[in-house]
């Protein structure tokens, strides 16, 4: 048994202003006609004959959760509805949890719903590549050739081989010297954030690692209300809960970690920069969305949601129009809308 785990939480700040926290990034169809969530189940729908997902998403998503899903003919086992903000650990032994309740101890294969994978035929084989290491106990990742020295990612040493093999090193966001270092040793692979393993596996190593967030969970699990599709946590409890990424909860620490590279168009679409990489472009390496006249412009990225928007003689530039906020930008320095979001909280 194979249940794919959707985690639908992450807040997309770097997307603004497109993406806001009432409607993260995961929501929208940045690139394609379906949003990311849809893309993410109907990447993995041709591998599953029956079963459906379990989403993990927060209590005032779920009901987007929910439509977006429907649309694309899915139906979740269960919607577990996180009460409060306790990043990735939390979520994903939520869903073991749930998986592991009547004696059962399915595979879960650990999706973000906000990637962008072009070639799907070569991930499906990757997570079939991955069953047999997993049903033997391994926590799998999926490892992808990195292209720069990212801070914003897990890299991971690979013991020599073929196919699945040892983690040797897992280290979590590294620093920007030593980013570069990883990339230059060429041994290194960026964690790609999906993960193959047994729920009781990931619970086990959960409770060895960091047993209080284990305990937190199971009790804002035993307390959770059911209504419907949707398994809503305590509140209490799960405030009371540790927040941590499973990358520095689990995988920086556990001894079953295995990585499986894989080739398959994998972009994590963190940014508009990211954005306009994987977009169709131009002789000229632009790239457009909705209406948009450009004269004499470069390697630049323009997003429109209602009017007209032009421009003349830019090079590597991004601009996002939408209703109410209008982003201009050099394109090698979006990552920093994050500042502009936190001057927009101070603001609130
Ligand atoms: N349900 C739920 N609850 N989902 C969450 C939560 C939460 O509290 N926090 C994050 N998520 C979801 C996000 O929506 C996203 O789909 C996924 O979990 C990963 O979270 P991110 O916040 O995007 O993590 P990251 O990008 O900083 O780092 C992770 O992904 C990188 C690759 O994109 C790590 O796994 C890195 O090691 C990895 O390289
Ligand atoms: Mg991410």
């Amino acid at each position: 048994d194979l249940i794919p785990v959707l985690l639908s939480g992450g807040s997309g700040t770097r997307l603004w202003p497109l993406s806001r926290e009432g409607y993260p990034k995961q929501f929208l169809a940045l690139s394609g006609e379906h949003s990311m969530l849809q893309a993410t189940w109907l990447r993995v729908a041709p591998m599953m004959a029956q079963g459906a997902p379990l989403v993990v998403t927060n209590e005032r998503h779920r009901f987007m959760v929910a439509e977006q899903l429907r649309q694309v003919g899915c139906e979740p086992s269960a919607i577990v509805l996180e009460p409060a903000v306790r990043n990735t650990a939390p979520a994903i032994a939520a869903a073991a949890l749930q998986a592991t309740r009547e004696g059962a101890d399915p595979l879960l294969l650990v999706l973000p719903s906000d990637h962008v994978i072009a070639d799907e035929a070569a991930f499906r084989e990757a997570v079939q590549a991955a069953v047999p290491r997993a049903e033997d106990g391994a926590l799998i990742t999926f490892g992808i050739v990195p292209s720069s020295p990212e801070t914003g990612y897990g890299y991971i040493k690979a013991a020599p081989g073929e196919g699945v093999r040892a983690v040797e090193r897992f280290v979590e966001k590294p620093d920007a010297a030593t980013a570069e270092q990883y990339l230059d040793s060429g041994a290194y692979f960026w964690n790609s954030g999906m993960f193959l393993f047994r729920a009781s596996r990931y619970l086990q190593e959960l409770e060895k690692h960091r047993p209080e967030i284990l305990s937190a969970c199971r009790d804002a699990f035993d307390k959770a209300a059911r209504d419907c599709d949707f398994l809503r946590l305590d509140k209490d409890a799960f405030e009371a809960c540790p927040s941590d990424s499973i990358d520095y909860a689990v995988m920086e620490k556990t001894d079953a970690a295995e990585v499986l590279p894989i080739e398959a168009g994998w972009n994590d679409v963190g940014s508009w920069a990211a954005l306009w990489e994987v977009a169709t472009q131009d002789r000229d390496g632009n790239a457009y969305r909705g209406d948009v006249m450009a004269v004499d412009c470069r390697n630049s990225y323009a997003w429109s949601e209602r009017r007209l928007v032009a421009m003349i003689g830019l090079d590597d530039t991004v601009v996002v129009d939408t209703d109410d906020a209008l982003l201009v930008a050099r394109r090698d320095r979006v990552q920093e809308v994050k500042q502009i979001v936190e001057r927009l909280k101070g603001d609130a």
